[in-house]
């Protein structure tokens, strides 16, 4: 059926009259002119992105699907997360494991109570669900007789929810797996273990994951999770961090080579957002890299987006640690870039160079295409470029067509934000990696940010941002100055080559930072507004920028608007994005200059809310949501009449 363009908007703005009262439509209107002849610089497949960082329990207790806390008993107290019971020890001669050396020791001589132990699961408890199957598994050695275990998940009411039993023999440490399928669901439930009859065993890397990850792997992802990850559509992937790539101390730093390997050897290290912030410690927050480098890799690879690893420079955390010996002295940097170095073999060389045989040993043969890495998270101050000049010379002298990015620090501005600025172009980095964490006005008066950037100077990459509402919570207002500013990414996208939001994930019971992209609790998981701006554009990307002016200059905040037009080779379509961030409707004309005038097919998208405050949270995750209609467009004029407090998207079939 064929829409009369005029007659969508009068029906669209008959509808928001209903749904919000009466609404004052400005009389104005706006004329855009689009040149749809002159293509456009090229807009990068890895333009919108995410950035995954192990923070607000993130990876453990969150993406990584493991639901055992503290599996190898190497928290700094070795029980953290375990509930022991009867006579239960924790010993380290002899281990399994040489990096994880800690292990329990449970005897049956308490014939009342019985012996073992509970594991209470991340944040509140395990995330249980009524007919999934759970894969249980752990390693033993028995000291004399074989012994039989009791394998239980029980609820938060101390019902018995899944029930088996497995046998152990044998004084050698062997590796032995059950599965249990539960009957009903509970988001705070356990895993008991009891020893059934007399005997003595040993147990270590106790593990409990859902047979269901994400693309069925093996030491996977969380299904909703990961899908919710795939659903953006995203060209980029920066990983593992942000501040956790430092440590507070060089020795808690990030250290990609004890992340890779078999999972029960990579050794436990703390997480630095386990004590940063006074009103938000979680003692019990340590990184079991069960989700390490080959896994992000991975997982790059099962949502389509090109890896972004960032490794460390030298340089412990700058906010936390003020000791100059927690830094590494440039003339000792040669390790720390052996890494960088070792790093790309392990994503890019043949199964037959030392690193990738180790890829290929995982397996995955192929190399993983690496094409980015980054040297340094926020790092200021001239002890930055310092060390990044050796990195460069020594990652451009092997490996030539790596793109390296270095950092002009936290802030978007100011004396530090200068200095890295120009250390950057004297260094000559491939991209600068620029953080804004800022409130609503911030965004909105940015967004003609990069219209003046030297376009000789290194590309930007947004590594993070997001607007911080008064509020501190994912609400309407934030997302739609994120909306606005974004057209300024894509009307510079000769200058900024890629963006990332961040912070990505939040547990709703144990997190430490917000707003965040999704949040979750440890069965459900919800969409924030601003995630669907980040997927309305990582969905509509776009090939190449079409110049978009008004009054001969962009439309970057007059009267609350804000636009962008990209054109898409591909689909064939172009693609208008605007924002109204007024409280009134108004009326735009995109003239698309140089297209004939026909009937054109199209659709529209709108994100709003009367409500600046609304937020999608897990027991309502569609408060403010995206919905789409179809239009027809004619002549060579899109007219429209834009909500008030609105994101709309067009697109338009060539
Ligand atoms: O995203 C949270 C933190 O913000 C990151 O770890 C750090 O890079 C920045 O300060």
């Amino acid at each position: 059926m064929k829409h009369n363009l005029k007659k969508t908007c009068l029906t669209a703005s008959l509808a928001f009259s209903t749904l919000l009262g009466f609404q004052q439509v400005n009389a104005q209107e706006y004329n855009v002119q689009v040149d749809t002849k002159k293509v456009g610089s090229p807009i990068q497949k890895t333009m919108y992105g995410i950035f995954f960082e192990d923070i607000n329990f993130g990876a453990d207790g969150g993406l990584y699907a493991e639901l055992v806390k503290n599996r190898s008993f190497e928290f700094d107290h070795n029980l953290v997360g375990w509930l022991p019971f009867g006579n239960v020890k924790v010993m380290n001669s002899n281990p399994c494991f040489d990096k994880n050396p800690n292990y329990v020791q449970i005897s049956y001589d308490k014939e009342l109570t019985g012996s073992g132990l509970e594991n209470e699961g991340f944040a509140k408890g395990m995330g249980i669900k009524a007919d999934e199957t759970y894969k249980f598994s752990v390693y033993a050695r028995c000291a004399d007789a074989p012994v039989k275990l009791k394998v239980q998940l029980v609820n938060s009411h101390s019902d018995i929810l899944a029930s088996t039993e497995v046998e152990f023999s044998g004084k050698e440490w062997k590796k032995y797996s059950v599965e249990l399928k539960s009957r009903s669901t509970d988001a705070h439930s356990k895993l008991r273990l009891t020893l059934v009859n007399k005997g003595v065993v040993d147990l270590d890397h106790i593990s409990l994951f859902p047979s269901k990850t994400f693309k069925g792997r093996e030491n996977g992802m969380r299904e909703d999770l990961a899908q919710a990850l795939a659903d953006l559509h995203p060209g980029i992937f920066r990983f593992p961090g942000g501040c956790i790539v430092e440590g507070t101390n060089l020795a808690t730093r990030y250290q990609w080579k004890n992340t890779i390997g078999a999972v029960e050897n990579r050794p436990t290290n703390i997480n630095r957002w386990n004590y940063t912030f006074g009103d938000k410690k979680y003692f019990d927050y340590y990184q079991s890299y069960g989700l390490g480098f080959y896994e992000y890799f991975q997982l790059s690879e099962d949502i389509g987006a090109e890896p972004l690893p960032v490794l460390s420079c030298g340089l412990s955390c700058q906010f936390e640690n003020h000791d100059p010996n927690e830094n590494c002295a440039v003339d000792k940097l040669q390790p720390f870039i052996q890494d960088a170095l070792d790093l790309i073999e392990f994503a890019n060389g043949p199964s037959t160079s030392k690193w990738g045989k180790v890829r290929t040993d995982m397996g995955h043969p192929a190399p993983f295409n690496l094409k980015f890495i980054a040297i340094g998270n926020e790092q200021w101050g001239p002890l930055y470029p310092e060390r990044l000049e050796p990195f460069l010379k020594a990652i451009r002298a092997k490996y030539p067509n790596i793109n390296v990015i270095g950092t002009a620090g936290p802030s978007p501005d100011g004396k530090d934000f200068e200095f890295g600025w120009k250390e950057m172009k004297r260094l000559k980095s491939d991209l600068v990696d620029e953080h804004y964490y800022k409130d609503p006005q911030w965004f909105l008066s940015n967004a003609k940010r990069y219209d003046n950037y030297d376009r000789k100077a290194p590309k930007v990459f947004a590594g993070e941002y997001a607007c911080h509402p008064k509020s501190k919570k994912n609400d309407f207002e934030g997302a739609l100055c994120e909306s606005a500013f974004m057209t300024g990414f894509e009307r510079n996208a000769d200058v900024v080559k890629m963006c990332t939001y961040a912070p990505l994930f939040a547990h709703v019971d144990a997190w430490q930072w917000r707003p965040d992209l999704i949040w979750f609790d440890n069965l459900k998981s919800v969409k924030s507004v601003n995630y669907y701006v980040q997927q309305l554009y990582g969905m509509n990307v776009g090939t190449n920028v079409l110049t978009t002016t008004y009054n001969n200059g962009p439309l970057a905040g007059q009267d609350g608007l804000y636009a962008s037009t990209a054109l898409d080779k591909n689909k064939m379509e172009i693609i208008v994005k605007i924002a109204n961030t007024s409280k009134e409707v108004r009326k735009v004309k995109f003239t698309l200059n140089g297209l004939k005038a026909a009937e054109r097919k199209g659709t529209h998208t709108i994100l709003t809310s009367d409500n600046i405050d609304a937020e999608n949270t897990l027991d309502k995750p569609n408060t403010v949501v995206p919905a789409t209609k179809e239009i027809s467009v004619s002549g060579n004029a899109l007219q429209v009449e834009l909500a008030p407090q609105s994101f709309n998207l067009y697109t338009i079939k060539l």
